[in-house]
């Protein structure tokens, strides 16, 4: 039977485990023999105990758990010739040629740069005497299919990448606690959210939680912005609001580049409205806990249409992912190219074009 890995590599997210369950039991329901990669592309260059075969019991009662149960890592030995020579030896030996790789555009081009070596690394591997001619021959090519597991929701092409809607909700729990505790002393606060690059979990917090200013990477303020926001914010006071928040991207700038750091708005804040405002960074618990229902659903549904994909298609690598409300199959290096596009937009002031390529999600 044909031979199926998946991998979960980068930085964790909520949702994860759904898709590996995903993976394991479509591919033992086709008749495949799937195995799991632990510890990300670690696992793959170190094989030996990291690269394990899966029962349908393996993945029982992981689809409500946080993280991902196979491990992830970040592998710098994967990104040097040698590291992914060892990694394509490790999988051809056991026999693997086709892959399910979850992780964010980084992990998914080092995804495709081992498809894309592939043929020569098993050459120089047959020229080392390291694998026989027999077993390349029988494996010409990796075949790869993406899943983007990543809280950010930063990837162009797919609407919601997995992970995202549960920090989501984990940034809104923050948000209703804290307003309450605003509400009672007619205080500030400042909320600072993850997100890389990307806005989303910055701006739909904002919306979903009535906040009442939000700073994002793709449209830096006008200088002055610390008026402005004085100016909202007394406004709300006036209007009978007793608690102001406001919610600030860890990625966000002013149009000099300089980041808007939370201190930064809190300062301002202090400065213009002659209060102390407080701040609150919820880091890494919006990573964590259990994924939310439509983050156990729709990483299902991707595994499933993954697995399937490399069982069936043509090979060319394809992440799959979500566009209003259907699942789609995206040109894997696409996807990743136009990502890293609306990074250097951003990054080169030019935030019309960032927010218009980012066309998915909110920017539509
Ligand atoms: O990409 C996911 C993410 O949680 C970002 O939102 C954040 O900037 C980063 O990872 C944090 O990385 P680390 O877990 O390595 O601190």
């Amino acid at each position: 039977p044909v031979k199926i890995a998946v991998l979960t590599s980068g930085g964790d997210a909520q949702g994860m485990n759904a898709i590996v369950r995903a993976v394991i039991r479509t591919a033992l329901h086709e008749g495949a023999r799937p195995f799991a990669i632990r510890e990300g592309w670690k696992g793959a260059v170190e094989g030996g105990d990291l690269i394990r075969e899966m029962s349908w019991g393996d993945v029982s009662t992981i689809l409500h758990r946080g993280g991902t149960i196979i491990g992830t890592a970040r592998s710098d030995r994967f990104r040097e010739r040698e590291g992914m020579r060892a990694a394509a030896k490790n999988l051809v030996s056991l026999g693997i040629d086709r892959i399910v790789s979850i992780g964010g555009d980084g992990t998914l081009t080092g995804t495709n740069e081992l498809k894309l070596q592939w043929s020569s690394l098993l050459a120089e591997l047959v020229e080392l005497g390291e694998i026989d001619q027999e077993t390349a021959d029988r494996h010409p090519t990796l075949r790869i299919a993406g899943v983007v597991g990543s809280i950010d929701n930063d990837l162009v092409g797919t609407d919601m990448t997995v992970g995202a809607d549960s920090a989501l909700h984990r940034i809104i729990d923050a948000v209703d606690a804290i307003s309450s505790t605003a509400e009672s002393h007619r205080r500030s606060f400042v909320i600072e959210v993850m997100g890389r690059h990307c806005g989303y979990l910055a701006l739909m917090s904002a919306i979903a939680g009535g906040c009442d200013y939000v700073f994002v990477p793709e449209m830096p303020p006008a200088d002055g912005w610390e008026d402005d926001m004085c100016r909202v914010l007394r406004a709300g006071r006036k209007a009978g609001r007793r608690d102001s928040i406001i919610i600030v991207a860890e990625g966000a700038t002013d149009r000099r580049g300089e980041r808007i750091t939370s201190e930064r708005v809190a300062q301002a804040l202090e400065a213009g409205l002659g209060e102390e405002a407080r701040v609150t960074l919820l880091g890494h618990v919006q990573r964590g806990g259990p994924p939310s229902a439509y983050d156990r659903w729709m990483p299902t549904l991707l595994g499933y249409t993954a697995t399937l994909e490399l069982l069936r298609s043509d090979g060319e690598p394809v992440i799959i992912g979500t566009r209003r409300n259907r699942l789609v199959r995206l040109p894997l290096m696409q996807a990743v190219e136009d990502t890293r596009a609306v990074k250097t937009y951003t990054a080169e002031g030019d935030y019309r074009r960032a927010v218009e390529s980012r066309g998915s999600s909110y920017a539509e």
